[in-house]
């Protein structure tokens, strides 16, 4: 198909400073989770994206000194010639599709703790970040950085800029962004220095212009030098001399850059879930930067739809586009808009789980694309799969995230599939959850599947077909999957932070309850021990239905993970902003007479509590007494053809979105395979001397 040429703008090439990317589509700096241990891993994942077409391709953060260690957290280093080749393994997997790479060199100063370097960590004036985050607390405090320390910070940039040069990076950045050591320099609440560096703007910008000037310097001219820089909080600091203080920063620099990429704070404004924050959300705040420089623009805002792309070009808001997300969701996004194919692009949902994995300290998962991440240990390919190994049928029962890429994914090989479903209607648990406040975006792991499903001749999908074992015996498939799903639990929780006491009767229900459409009397209590978004959406869900509601929770916090996936603030705020009241570290352990009582999690101190509907969104289990009848019969299974009967998904072990939709394709990759004792290549990071 022909590229739309309303889209024509995006293929245009730009030049950026001594090199060209050959169009707009820039994948921005964002860790992979894979650090330098895993190399083979992280160069097949950066050149995936090169592979789909993307301009530029960039690593995530790389530190240039042992005195910036983010451990657990996992980041790259190049601190000596050692860490090269490493590196040179994403340029060159980069390169070979035609994208040009981008190197983001980072200093965390008094935003790490160096946990495994134990080197005193710096910033300029001895302040740390003391995050409410637990990931990111620590106990050592910086020392105040001596002319020494500046000094040491250039030189340590310039030889980190001279090994990207090295090892074929054709884009070297200062990175001044999100609380890390050049950022550090230009707030006052961090820099209270008297010296050349503190004070005014332009002594507080000082740093960031000698880290341009001594990476150009280390390039010799031959990589360009970008600056990804945060404007969040400068753009709200009044200026004497121009409309903010960001204005102020960016005209002081203007044209040193070869390249402004711009972005906001903190990793929760910066990296939104879209339960909080639509597409494009950065542009309030980085609109201006075009305006005062003649320097290409880079910027992100979870950009998926082609024509908000050309707008922010159009509106002159930005040069190039740049997305972490939409690039782990689809690599091949630039590849389908240039064929014509918008409808194929695997939209980012926004559920962050991506960012959930780096604050796991582990390789990059992605809920819409399962293959992150697996482009060398498994070999998988966003866009192609091994064709089927047999003319083997399957059946699929359960049209749920697991079920639907099973099926999808199957249906790719070249597999026979009968996709049966118990209801009308396709979706599984998406049905319901797409309806919860804020999780519409979600809604597209449904529809990119069905969109793609509805082109396949060989994937049949049956709705209101709820089979019976009996019923799967007759139907002379030979792989038998079972995607059932899961079903909440009215268990309680107990001191030993386990579920246990089951709680029955009237007015106690589960979110599988409301969405069946039962309907509450108020006040309800929302009892959450699940932790996730559940539990908060659906708080704010029977709010914004008129009941009045109180979250409970043994945790600190509600929504206790979604401090993972960057969920946390905007939970808080939206349930205060709903007016529900908030009991943490409560856990329910009895209701009765209209109220429940709570015990404190840790004094075991009682209360009671107003209410007349529970809601416990607690725990789940497999529904999967369709798979346990059916293995009943086993010994019927060869006389109906049947070689195989497996459980994916929830029917398995319940999960988030993410797990269900992985373990439906990793059924459908590995049907027919041998199996493998450790089914996955395993990396190593490239030999140093020792
Ligand atoms: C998994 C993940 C890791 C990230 N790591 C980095 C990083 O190492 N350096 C950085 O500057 N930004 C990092 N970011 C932020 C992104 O570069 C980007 O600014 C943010 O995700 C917003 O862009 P998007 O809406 O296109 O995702 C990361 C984002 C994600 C999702
Ligand atoms: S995990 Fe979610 S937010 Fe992250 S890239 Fe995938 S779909 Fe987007």
């Amino acid at each position: 198909m022909a590229r739309n040429p309303r889209y024509d703008v995006l293929f245009e090439p730009v030049r950026i400073g001594p090199v060209t990317t050959r169009n707009r589509f820039y994948a921005v700096p964002h860790a992979a989770g894979m650090t330098n241990a895993m190399p083979h891993m992280r160069a097949a994942f950066r050149g995936m994206k090169a592979e789909g077409g993307w301009g530029v391709v960039c690593t995530g953060y790389v530190s240039i000194e042992p005195g910036s260690d983010d451990s657990p957290l996992p980041f790259a280093t190049l601190w000596d010639d050692d860490d090269v080749r490493s590196h040179a393994l994403m340029t060159e997997a980069v390169h070979a599709h035609g994208a040009l790479a981008g190197i983001e060199l980072w200093h965390g100063g008094g935003s790490v703790m160096n946990r495994t370097s134990r080197l005193p960590t710096m910033s300029p004036s001895g302040t740390s970040w003391m995050a409410t985050h637990v990931n990111f607390m620590g106990h050592q405090r910086p020392r105040v950085m001596d002319a020494q320390d500046i000094r040491l910070l250039l030189d340590c940039q310039a030889a980190a800029a001279r090994r990207a040069r090295q090892a074929g990076f054709d884009i070297v950045y200062v990175y001044a962004g999100m609380g890390y050591l050049p950022y550090e320099f230009l707030l006052p609440e961090w820099n209270r220095r008297t010296d050349a560096y503190g004070g005014s703007v332009a002594n507080r910008v000082r740093i960031v212009r000698e880290l341009l000037e001594v990476t150009h310097e280390a390039v010799g001219g031959k990589c360009a030098i970008a600056l990804r820089i945060s404007l969040e909080e400068l753009r709200a600091r009044p200026s004497e001399r121009a409309a903010s203080e960001a204005h102020e920063v960016v005209a002081l620099l203007a044209d040193l850059p070869d390249l402004w990429d711009v972005k906001m704070d903190s990793s929760p404004t910066d990296c939104p879930p879209s339960r909080f924050a639509p597409e494009g959300s950065h542009e309030p705040v980085i609109d201006f930067v075009k305006t005062l420089t003649r320097k290409p623009v880079v910027g992100v805002g979870r950009f998926t739809s082609p024509d908000t792309m050309v707008g922010q070009i159009r509106r002159g808001v930005l040069d190039l586009i740049g997305a972490a997300r939409p690039s782990i969701a689809d690599p091949f996004l630039p590849v389908k808009i240039e064929g014509g194919r918008e409808q194929d692009i695997r939209e980012c949902i926004g559920c962050n789980i991506c960012i959930s994995s780096w604050h796991d300290g582990v390789p990059v998962r992605c809920t819409q694309n399962p293959t992150a991440g697996e482009e060398w240990r498994r070999g998988w390919h966003p866009e192609r799969i091994t064709a089927a190994a047999s003319a083997a049928p399957v059946l699929v029962v359960g049209a749920g995230p697991a079920g639907l890429e099973c099926a999808l994914s199957l249906g790719r090989r070249g597999y026979e599939v009968t996709l049966a479903e118990a209801t009308d209607e396709i979706g599984g648990r998406l049905r319901f959850e797409t309806r919860l406040p804020g999780l519409t975006a979600w809604g597209r792991v449904l529809d990119w599947r069905r969109g793609q499903i509805e082109r396949l001749t060989n994937v049949n999908i049956y709705r209101g077909n709820l089979l019976s074992a009996a019923e799967i015996l007759e139907l002379q498939a030979a792989h038998v999957v079972i995607a059932t799903g899961a079903h909440w639990a009215r268990l309680l929780y107990s001191a030993l932070e386990i579920p246990a006491g089951e709680l029955s009767g009237a007015g106690v229900f589960t979110p599988d309850d409301i969405a069946a459409g039962v309907s509450l009397k108020s006040p309800v209590v929302l009892y959450d021990f699940d932790n996730y978004y559940m539990g908060s959406a659906l708080a704010e869900h029977l709010a914004g239905s008129g009941h009045k509601v109180s979250y409970v929770t043994p945790a600190g916090h509600a929504s206790a993970w979604g401090i993972m996936s960057n969920e946390q603030p905007q939970v808080h705020r939206a349930l205060a902003s709903a007016g529900i009241a908030l009991h943490t570290l409560s856990r329910v352990t009895a209701f009765a007479n209209g109220a429940v009582t709570l015990a404190n999690q840790f004094t075991n101190e009682e209360t009671r509590l107003e209410c007349a509907s529970l809601v416990i969104v607690g725990t789940r289990f497999a529904s999967d007494t369709l798979h346990a009848e059916l293995m009943t019969r086993a010994g019927e299974f060869a006389d109906a053809g049947i070689h195989s009967v497996t459980r994916i998904g929830d029917a398995l072990a319940p999960g988030a979105i993410v797990h269900a939709v992985y373990s439906g394709h990793r059924y459908a990759e590995e049907l027919d395979a041998e199996p493998a004792a450790v089914p996955y290549r395993r990396d190593a990071p490239l030999a140093r001397q020792v």
